[in-house]
């Protein structure tokens, strides 16, 4: 039996919400890509230093400049050899694919890679340039600080804490001596189904392009300085807007939506000096204009013609992951259609030795003209230099090999303080009591994964146990600490525990950890809660209704259809994905100091085929939900709508 979507009202629960006010941004829907004023202006004296460079290089040279392999597949010895420009590391790699590398191991493996570029026989030595995905935090680095993905941080509504954000990310990653970070995710989260849903912050572009600014502010501050790190600006561009939220997919959005949704965030990062731009995997068929882009590795229009010409973005463009290999007639090795298209800076993690070859016959047979070529190389040695990297060693810096430097417990607390959301509290079943016994069960009481989801260690977040993370505090440990060890007893069934011998029961629901397509609901599978982890709402049932309020706290990557879970609980919390500090989500449990004040950056559905805000999706909280202890509400059955084996109406 499938389900159609009804073309109901969106319901929306009566307390405290109210959807959000259509946003500034939306109140004035432009016409046609705007015309920016990048924040750093080209300088004369740097600009005909480049030339001067460019001119003295050959094609080796110049193609290597704009490869990018990763630390797995290169030695330093082979970066010196063929005149690499960059590296990066992939989740999932580290020194010596050592997951407990310390910061200084990471520092003097970035120092080995910095001496074999300035090695390299060129008549100008050109420092190499290390890229790595701090997402919510420096992620790949064991005893780094991590905070909330995305997606929680947009529940905050606080800009001034994503710039805070930015500077202690930029501080964490300059430790290992690093200065590029692939961050911001600007995407516009469109539908549920999306498995990247949680590395947007929200589905008003207004809010993206706000914090997008903010993220760039703080990890560039004035792009020289020794805690500075280069900003990415992607995916470019309609990553959260696809068909179906498959990832990687086709965006069938219109020129005006494309302009005022997925490219807001752009245009306040690109006017806040955002040095790098990451292409997206994803393609662009406006459908209903019969005008289709293809897929934006491979778009001329949208990144010359748009990005570089009219949006004036001087900087460079790297590409995804092997994304050239979805251009048509392209390989992992060889795309000149992406290289004339406007990519500067190819991500060819394994196969760069053949993508070096196969390019350099690409220009010498034509197909690529070197003035591409040239072009490109210019503009990455643009970002190298204003970012100061050919008058400084990236160990030029006081976070250099310092430990510390990847601390930031105090501010990732409060992040989590502020990015969790009250979505019910009947009968006062929060705040926990001090001094009162109570329950926990579930098993993401005590996983810092599940606390941190993907991209954390590894690039799915997954084969990682707590002490891996080598800080941080589960929530359960938070609670123990905060309410006293004696008053807190865990269990991870509830097998067997009389619940009458407790006041609460915290129950804490989690998916687990997922990264990009890995997380997607592929259409037409229902997005519920309950049957993506079928045994957390087993669990529920376990403990509700035995006379012991249950609390619930729920770790997700987006928000899921999720009524039969809370009409399970007396409170609920959605925590979204909090990372390693479990003690900000006890804090406001407990009361005490803080309260919730975090409020929904994306609408939460009312069923499971609803995956978003589009005419006929059913909404139980709208975006800017979030209750609160100051303003308490009495929330009612919800509706419990059937729900399919499978959905009918695609997007
Ligand atoms: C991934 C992601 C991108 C990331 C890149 C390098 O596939 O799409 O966000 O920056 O590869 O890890």
């Amino acid at each position: 039996m499938t389900f159609r979507k009804t073309k109901l009202l969106p319901l929306l629960l009566l307390a405290g919400c109210a959807l959000a006010p259509m946003s500034a941004a939306a109140q004035h829907e432009r016409t046609d890509w705007p015309a920016l004023t990048a924040a750093y202006a080209p300088d004369a004296a740097m600009e005909a230093r480049i030339a001067r460079i460019v001119a003295g290089m050959t094609l080796a040279q110049k193609v290597g400049q704009m490869t990018q392999p990763d630390v797995r597949y290169i030695t330093p010895e082979e970066v010196t050899q063929y005149y690499i420009g960059s590296v990066l590391n992939g989740g999932g790699a580290w020194p010596a694919m050592n997951k407990h590398a310390t910061v200084a191991e990471w520092a003097a493996l970035s120092d080995r890679y910095h001496d074999a570029a300035l090695a390299a026989d060129m008549a100008a030595k050109i420092p190499l340039i290390w890229g790595t995905d701090a997402v919510h935090g420096h992620n790949n680095v064991s005893g780094a600080t991590l905070f909330p993905h995305n997606i929680g941080l947009g529940a905050a509504h606080d800009p001034e804490l994503i710039e805070r954000i930015g500077r202690a990310t930029a501080r964490q990653v300059r430790a290992t001596g690093i200065t590029w970070v692939f961050a911001p995710t600007l995407a516009v989260g469109e539908n549920r189904r999306w498995g990247r849903t949680y590395e947007s912050y929200s589905s008003d572009p207004q809010q993206v392009a706000e914090y997008g600014e903010a993220l760039v502010r703080g990890l560039q501050g004035d792009l020289t300085g020794d805690g500075d790190v280069v900003a990415t600006a992607k995916h470019y561009m309609g990553d959260g807007g696809t068909f179906n939220g498959q990832d990687q997919g086709e965006a069938r959005a219109s020129r005006s939506e494309m302009i005022n949704r997925h490219g807001a965030g752009y245009y306040s990062t690109i006017e806040a000096g955002v040095q790098t731009v990451m292409a997206s995997y994803s393609s662009w068929n406006d459908v209903a204009a019969g005008h289709d882009y293809g897929k934006m590795h491979g778009s001329r229009e949208m990144l010359t013609d748009v990005l570089k010409d009219r949006l004036g973005f001087d900087g460079l463009v790297v590409s995804d992951w092997n994304g050239i290999e979805q251009v048509p007639g392209c390989t992992k090795a060889e795309c000149a259609q992406a290289i004339n298209a406007g990519i500067d800076m190819i991500m060819v993690p394994e196969d760069w030795k053949a993508f070096i070859g196969n390019t350099i016959a690409d220009v010498e047979a034509g197909r690529i003209p070197m003035s591409r070529i040239d072009d490109a190389v210019t503009r990455i040695l643009r970002v190298k230099m204003r970012s100061g990297l050919f008058d400084h060693a990236p160990s030029e810096s006081r976070y250099n090999g310092q430990a510390s430097a990847v601390a930031a417990t105090d501010l990732a607390r409060e992040a989590v303080r502020k990015s969790v959301v009250l979505l019910k509290n009947n009968d006062r079943a929060l705040p926990l009591v001090q001094g009162e016994k109570i329950l926990v069960v579930g098993d993401s009481a005590d996983s810092l994964s599940n606390q941190t989801g993907g991209w954390s260690l590894t690039w799915q977040g997954t084969e990682n146990v707590n002490a891996d993370f080598a800080t941080g505090s589960t929530l359960l440990a938070a609670l123990k600490a905060q309410l006293g060890a004696e008053n807190v007893v865990y269990s991870r069934d509830a097998v067997g525990v009389d619940l009458t011998q407790f006041a609460k029961v915290v129950v804490v629901l989690g998916e687990t950890p997922y990264a990009e397509y890995h997380g997607d609901v592929r259409f037409p599978a229902p997005v519920q809660y309950s049957h993506l982890r079928p045994n957390d709402l087993a669990l529920l049932h376990a403990v509700s209704g035995k006379g012991v309020p249950v609390v619930s706290v729920l770790y997700s990557g987006r928000p899921a259809y999720a009524n039969d879970l809370i009409n399970l609980s007396d409170a609920f919390v959605a925590a979204f994905l909090p990372g390693t500090e479990g003690a900000g989500l006890a804090d406001v449990l407990s009361g005490g100091r803080y309260d919730f004040t975090g409020r929904l950056s994306f609408a939460w559905p009312g069923s499971a085929c609803s995956t978003g805000e589009h005419a006929g999706d059913v909404v139980q909280f709208a975006r800017g939900f979030g209750l609160s202890y100051a303003r308490p509400a009495t929330t009612g059955e919800l509706p419990l709508p059937t729900t399919p084996g499978a959905c009918d109406a695609a997007d």
